[in-house]
């Protein structure tokens, strides 16, 4: 058997194609939906990542108004910068991009933002609205992988999911998210005790650990649907071939590039046993992108709204 590849790309772009007339809506009302993108330093990923939002806003019309301090910027003046995007009425939506250099302390940035302009769904209001499952912007990974699994038809509601990693930008939100749709949710990590059993009891399982292909054969039970989150970098020609060997095309890849990325699961297993699991890369990463330009969108719209309201 080998499990359907969910296309991320394909949601993406479904997804964007159907913000283009709310984007052109308020472009013609008002002015386009803003999204100030904030960078600090010069972490390749981060900057692979921020340059692929940025680019998305272009693609949708949304203007981005792209900040980068170095690396060395104190949480002081960058809580200033924070401010001045909250106060500014051109500005919708505001991104902090994580990881934040250590000496900077990241929950009180992210408490620093204006609450109705949280691009992430980062803030503790957000996270509280999250919890009371009350309309706000929401953590942008697991928003995507719960529209994908919606727009695929994969049913929810009382299916065992286990989410492998507690991070507040997935972990804990997919948990919660999965929650929602009255799956029966549990959550692992580092101190959990046998792991491959207590995944092994999925119907759904969400890896989002950071760790290449921890999740193995022993992890996954026949037909579950698995969500990769994963997005690490391989530079070890021995471990590519052992994780790719069944892949010539990964292979040619990796030769011409010396790199290669692999998610949080063994590829083959995954599609060997799994009924559904998104490919790494084409599966997550693109609908983090979509839902960050959805909830962009819905910012710029609940701000006309109330400056309409107030006249
Ligand atoms: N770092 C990794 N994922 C994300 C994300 O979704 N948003 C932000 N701001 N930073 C991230």
């Amino acid at each position: 058997m080998s499990g359907l590849a969910l296309d991320g790309k394909k949601i993406n772009q479904d997804i964007l194609n159907e913000l283009r007339p709310r984007v052109e809506a308020l472009q013609a009302k008002a002015r386009p939906p803003a999204l100030a993108v904030v960078l600090v330093g010069d972490d390749p990923a981060s900057h692979i990542y921020v340059r692929n939002k940025i680019k998305a806003c272009q693609d949708l019309g949304i203007r981005s108004i792209d900040a980068a301090p170095a690396a060395g910027i104190s949480t002081d003046e960058l809580l200033r910068l924070i401010r001045d995007f909250n106060r500014d009425r051109q500005v919708d939506a505001i991104l902090v991009q994580s990881p934040l250099p250590k000496h900077i302390d990241e929950k009180q940035i992210l408490l620093a933002i204006d609450p109705a302009k949280d691009a992430d769904g980062f803030h503790p209001f957000n996270v509280g609205n999250l919890v009371a499952n009350r309309p706000a912007p929401r953590a942008c990974t697991p928003a995507g992988i719960v529209e994908m699994l919606k727009r695929y038809r994969i049913p929810l509601a009382g299916k065992r999911a286990v989410v492998v990693g507690r991070s507040d930008i997935v972990g804990k939100p997919m948990a919660l998210m999965l929650l929602h749709e009255n799956s029966t949710v549990a959550i692992c990590h580092s101190k959990t005790h046998d792991l491959p059993a207590e995944c092994r009891r999925a119907e759904i399982l969400v890896a989002a650990i950071g760790k290449p292909a921890l999740i193995t054969r022993e992890h996954l039970s026949p037909g579950v649907v698995v969500i990769d989150v994963g997005m690490n970098r391989l530079n070890d020609p021995a471990v590519v071939l052992r994780l790719f060997g069944h892949d010539p095309r990964r292979l040619a890849a990796f030769e011409k590039n010396g790199t290669t990325l692999i998610g949080d699961v063994d590829p083959l297993a995954m599609q060997e046993i799994s009924s559904a699991y998104t490919p790494v890369p084409g599966g997550v990463g693109p609908l983090t992108i979509a839902m960050l330009m959805a909830n962009t969108v819905q910012l710029a719209e609940s701000h006309l709204a109330s400056v309409s309201g107030e006249c």
